[in-house]
């Protein structure tokens, strides 16, 4: 396998040095793409930097917050395909179509290890950003890869092992857009009606910065909360609607909090796509649960509300299970836990932001009835069939395992090795996590698979609602007592994957294993 960083080793130098020359003077030298190409033959459609960097973005009154943020520039093809969030730390919206090729140079410039992971893409395992392959600040990483998934809300995200929570936290995430043409052709809100938005927790000091964990073993064991919701980075969004439908796309970019999302007015909800694009057809649920990774696309409809309309989407209560905070406010780790005096239970109801309807339209656009069309995988085409792959999510010696293993960064057991152009199904049991100081331990546990979307077979245990399993997933989340059969096909990219809670609290102590696909 090609080791990619020591390819940019010796052939980025010439890259990362001339990086600090400015943009426009590497706009005037073609060598640097032409070296990259004979390596490779590979011709992209759209070449961008992007670049890990500390930054200031006023969000409150008074100081600046300091915060790390990915920043990108067009080097070549479609400068639309790269849109920034205003005031916000997030890193900028990247638009591409399906079928086309991309290279995204990635320098890191903040003073930590760390590489790029592609969330829901399906991508070679040198692509897809495994903590094997972070480097050093200064450093630079080349991806290329064709963009092969169906339309849909994807992101991209640190991961370096043991380090993704705190930078995740610090500002690094962004969104990764894929449009194909069976999207185009439904005719969903497209443009300013189509909206992306991160729902993220965090806490602030009383001079505007940030504050993680304490880094105390029970805060890692749950992970981190904050007492504040920012969406798309701003801790007082406001959405302002017209009376139309629009398109909203919503991802879970928090570190460890979970949300159950409903309208304040109590309609329902209608979902129109998961993680891996659009459904078959909308559906309709009363709240949504939102795990950690996870995406869902809503068609908001505000033609029968009157200008001047005020509502909210928000997150309703839930028991997020013994170590969920609810519990622990009364036990001995709650007081002083957190800190700051700023818990806010993962469980808590809050509004996430708030909606202002204030202008009439004419609405043009309507709920389409299909969406998409979704090959279903068989349960009889696994070549497990009723031998499930079992991974249990189990708390043991004070961390969160799988299987009762932690990460390794190289290991791979043999039960963790598929082989290539198999259909499997693969289980995973979230019952009780073991004993702990405070007894069963049991929480919530988003898992996700790397460089794959799969489908959600079923559910069974004690059973939760308020899931949208219908359509393509990388990410599930699993309540306390919960199991969940899921059928996953490995195809066309052989090599060394992760799957794992995306908690990142949870990750971060590894919580994560390897997969391997033998080609
Ligand atoms: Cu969002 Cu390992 O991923
Ligand atoms: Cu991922
Ligand atoms: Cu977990």
């Amino acid at each position: 396998m090609i080791n990619r960083r020591q390819f940019l080793h010796i052939t980025g130098t010439g890259a990362v040095g001339f990086l600090t020359g400015g943009l426009s003077s590497l706009l005037n030298v073609p060598s640097i793409g032409a070296e990259v190409n004979t390596a490779n033959e590979f011709i992209p459609d759209l070449d961008i930097f992007l670049t890990a960097t500390p930054a200031e973005i006023p969000l409150f009154p008074g100081s600046p917050t300091s915060v790390w943020s990915f920043q990108g520039q067009v080097l070549k093809g479609n400068k639309t395909s790269l849109v920034s969030l205003e005031r916000s730390y997030l890193g900028p919206i990247i638009r591409v179509n399906r079928g086309q090729k991309v290279r995204i140079r990635f320098t890191n410039d903040i003073p930590d290890e760390t590489i790029v992971h592609w969330h829901g893409l399906h991508v070679p395992a040198v692509m897809d950003g495994h903590p094997r392959f972070v480097i050093p600040q200064g450093e630079t990483y080349i991806y290329e890869f064709e963009v092969r998934n169906r339309a849909g809300t994807y992101w991209y995200h640190p991961h370096p092992h043991g380090r993704t929570g705190p930078q995740v936290y610090g500002g690094l995430a962004g969104f990764f857009l894929v449009s194909d043409d069976e999207e185009k052709a439904v005719g969903l809100p497209s443009g300013e009606y189509d909206i992306p938005l991160v729902i993220q927790d965090r806490a602030f000091d009383n001079d505007n910065q940030l504050v993680y964990t304490s880094g105390h073993m029970m805060e890692q064991m749950t992970g981190f909360l904050g007492n504040l919701i920012l969406v798309n980075g701003n801790p007082d969004f406001i959405l302002p609607v017209t009376t139309r439908a629009y398109r909203l796309r919503l991802l879970n970019g928090s570190n460890s909090r979970i949300y159950k999302l409903a309208w304040q007015d109590g309609r329902p909800l209608t979902v129109i796509g998961t993680d891996g694009g659009l459904l078959e057809k909308p559906v309709h649920r009363s709240y949504v649960m939102l795990g950690v990774g996870e995406r869902i696309e809503l068609w908001a409809d505000f033609r029968r509300y009157p200008v001047g309309t005020e509502t909210a989407l928000v997150s309703l209560p839930f028991d997020a299970g013994m170590m969920g905070g609810r519990g622990m406010g009364r036990g001995m780790m709650g007081g002083g836990m957190m800190g700051y005096g700023r818990v806010l239970p993962n469980g808590s109801g809050f509004p996430i932001f708030r909606i202002r309807v204030n202008r009439q339209e004419k609405e043009t656009v309507s709920l389409p009835e299909k969406l998409s069309t979704i090959e279903r995988y068989k349960p009889e085409d696994t070549v497990n069939l009723g031998y499930p792959r079992t991974f249990h999510l189990l708390m043991r010696h004070m961390a969160w395992t799988i299987n009762g293993r932690i990460f390794q960064m190289e290991e791979v057991a043999n039960d963790e090795r598929v082989r290539m152009d198999t259909l499997e199904m693969w289980e995973f049991i979230n019952e009780g996590g073991g004993m702990g100081m405070m007894g069963m331990m049991n929480m919530p546990h988003p898992i996700h698979l790397h460089g794959k979307q799969f489908q959600v077979l079923e559910r069974s245990g004690v059973t939760h609602t308020g899931y949208v399993d219908e359509g393509w997933k990388d990410t599930v989340l699993l309540m306390p007592g919960e199991r969940i059969k899921l059928l996953v096909r490995f195809e066309d990219y052989p090599g060394l994957f992760l799957y794992h809670c995306h908690n990142l609290e949870h990750e971060d102590m590894g919580m994560m294993r390897n997969y391997f696909i033998n080609n």
